[in-house]
């Protein structure tokens, strides 16, 4: 298919991996003669029709770089009448033939309501949660993995030291991924996730338990989502952005502080936040983004639109970005057992 222009954004939560996928959609693009629009600050920067040219100057030296050059927001353009009209209007001034939208549920969500409406899209997924369907992995995750992880390691030696409980709260909105990887990398002794929800009982028994034998400090990963049970969703604050989304946080204080009422041992509380996010990414991550950025133009060339870049086993490869809405990715419950052998 001869396309001659193409757009892109990038949407969301910013992640390791951004720049690296950029990067991979602008070369790829120019080597086959396509010039490339950046749409800044995702979907707002269409409303706005605020953009950028991107040739290979501006993509030359952000491979290591974390966040996003482009900038990015979470606008959602059908949250407010007549927004998804005057994106259509700017694509349609911009005489963008096809647009790649780099993004999570929220921003590949708003992609596939376009491509509904006639736009020729493409998805690249990315989210440091792991969270969404159709992909084994996205980038963002690996790099914050191993920034979790090494936090864990850290707190290991100071909670060894004093014999304290160390709380680690991680991020991960819908889904424990983060916090199931990092913390079976770490040797967590309790890792707690959104899929299975938990009695604050039930572990401080497992936390005394460990220290009856012998044990005289812990770790204890809680995803910020987590569902403790009789309590409910611990947020940060009441409002939701223009995707519905609560903001989350302040639950490892409360497991902090009822650890220590239960089991009478000294605790502390990290929270590692947007540290998570931020930096260089790994180089899986550097990896599979420009996997994923490079054959998203082959989609595009070869006119297979509505669907998202994913990887399957070793293989990326095109999904409708349909079986991608909506559906979060869980943590697979083989994976969370294991980690269960090494609780307590
Ligand atoms: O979706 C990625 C994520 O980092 C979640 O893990 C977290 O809940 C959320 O974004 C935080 O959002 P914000 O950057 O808007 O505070």
């Amino acid at each position: 298919m001869s396309i001659k222009r193409i757009g892109i954004l990038t949407g969301g939560g910013d992640c390791p991996g951004l720049n690296p996928a950029i990067r991979a959609i602008v070369r790829k693009a120019l080597s086959e003669n396509i010039s490339v629009v950046g749409v800044k600050n995702g979907w707002k920067g269409l409303i706005e029709r605020n953009i950028v040219d991107l040739d290979l100057k501006s993509v030359s030296g952000i491979l290591p770089k974390g966040g996003t050059i482009l900038g990015t927001s979470r606008t959602n353009p059908y949250k407010k009448e007549g927004n998804a009209e005057k994106v259509k209007k700017n694509i349609r001034a911009l005489k963008l033939e096809a647009f790649i939208a780099v993004g999570g549920d929220d921003t590949l969500g708003v992609a596939f309501k376009f491509y509904k409406e006639g736009i020729k899209i493409v998805g690249v997924p990315k989210t440091i949660d792991n969270d969404l369907s159709c992909t084994d992995f996205t980038f963002g995750f690996d790099t914050a993995v191993n920034i979790a992880t090494e936090a864990i390691d850290r707190l290991h030696t100071t909670a060894e030291s004093h014999h304290r409980i160390m709380v680690v709260e991680i991020m991960g909105r819908h889904a424990g991924w983060i916090a199931t990887y990092a913390g079976i990398a770490g040797g967590a002794d309790v890792i707690l996730i959104p899929e299975v929800p938990v009695k604050m009982n039930d572990v401080c028994r497992m936390i005394k338990k460990r220290h009856e034998r012998g044990k005289n400090f812990s770790i204890v990963v809680v995803a910020e989502g987590a569902k403790l049970e009789d309590y409910d969703l611990i947020l940060k604050t009441k409002e939701k952005d223009s995707f519905g989304n609560v903001l989350l946080g302040g639950i490892g204080h409360v497991v902090g502080k009822e650890l220590e009422r239960q089991t009478g041992f000294e605790t502390r509380v990290t929270v590692l936040g947007h540290i998570q996010r931020g930096g260089t990414p790994s180089a899986f991550d550097r990896v599979l983004a420009t996997r994923f950025g490079v054959k998203a133009v082959e989609l595009l060339l070869n006119g297979e639109f509505g669907k998202m870049v994913a990887l399957k086993g070793n293989e990326i490869v095109g999904v409708p970005l349909e079986d991608v809405i909506g559906e979060i990715k869980s943590v697979d419950m083989k994976l969370y057992k294991i980690a269960k052998i090494f609780f307590g």
